[in-house]
């Protein structure tokens, strides 16, 4: 069984309960981060200390760099989401991907805190409304809960109107370059995990 948590102290919990392996999430992530979001950079090392068996951290991660860097820090590997959703195969509108094209790193915002249930999602009308009605209503879930219902998201996934919905999406997107096929987006991952690894050998070997 692999489970996914976002934290190491659930990391922790689910090894007592005898996951065979665990996901560890950072704040960067899109979705669930957690209730107190904890930087991946933090997140990856602070789990890798702790966690015996196989470990893969995720929240962020969108280039073969960073999957390096996740290896170094003790990870066995990494999982990723908003990295994909340019893919090709993924069947939402394609504007909505040449939005997540144009995006940086700072156009997701973190929601549904006043839930307990936070939430990274691309900064759109939708969002902010939410974040407003949160801060006017907050603690009254019965107000919030038909603007975050799944079936709005799905109909901006199928329109393409993604201002009028609350879309999963991490900081991540800023690696998300180009719309290509999901075997693409992956090729170009391997490539630069080798090419930093091949840094990182002239680094330890030294100058010849
Ligand atoms: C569009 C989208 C939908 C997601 N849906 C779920 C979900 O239903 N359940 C879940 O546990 N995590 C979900 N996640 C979170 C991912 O499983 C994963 O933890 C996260 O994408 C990793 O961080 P990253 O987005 O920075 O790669 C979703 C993420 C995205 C981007």
């Amino acid at each position: 069984m692999l489970h996914k948590v976002p934290g190491v102290r659930y990391a922790k919990k689910a090894e007592s309960l005898g996951a065979d392996a665990v996901t560890v999430v950072g704040a960067e992530a899109g979705g669930h981060p957690g209730i107190e979001p904890v930087g991946t950079m933090v997140m990856a090392a602070a789990a890798a200390r702790t966690i015996k068996i196989p470990l893969l951290v995720a929240g962020g991660i969108g280039t073969g760099e960073q999957l390096v860097a996740a290896l170094a820090m003790g990870a066995d590997g990494v999982a990723m989401g908003t990295r994909f959703l340019v893919s090709e195969e993924i069947w939402a509108h394609r504007s909505y991907k040449e939005r997540l094209v144009a995006a940086g790193e700072t156009d997701t915002t973190l929601l549904l805190q006043s839930m307990r249930n936070t939430q990274r999602a691309l900064k759109t009308a939708h969002v902010a409304m939410i974040q407003q009605l949160e801060k006017e209503q907050a603690g009254d879930t019965q107000v919030l809960l038909p603007h975050i219902m799944g079936t709005v998201g799905r109909k901006a996934y199928e329109t393409g109107d993604y201002e009028k919905a609350m879309l999963s999406c991490g900081q991540g997107v800023v690696f998300a370059d180009r719309i290509e096929p999901l075997a693409a987006i992956v090729d170009r991952i391997e490539a630069e995990a080798r090419s930093a690894m091949g840094r990182l050998q002239g680094i330890y070997q030294g100058p010849a």
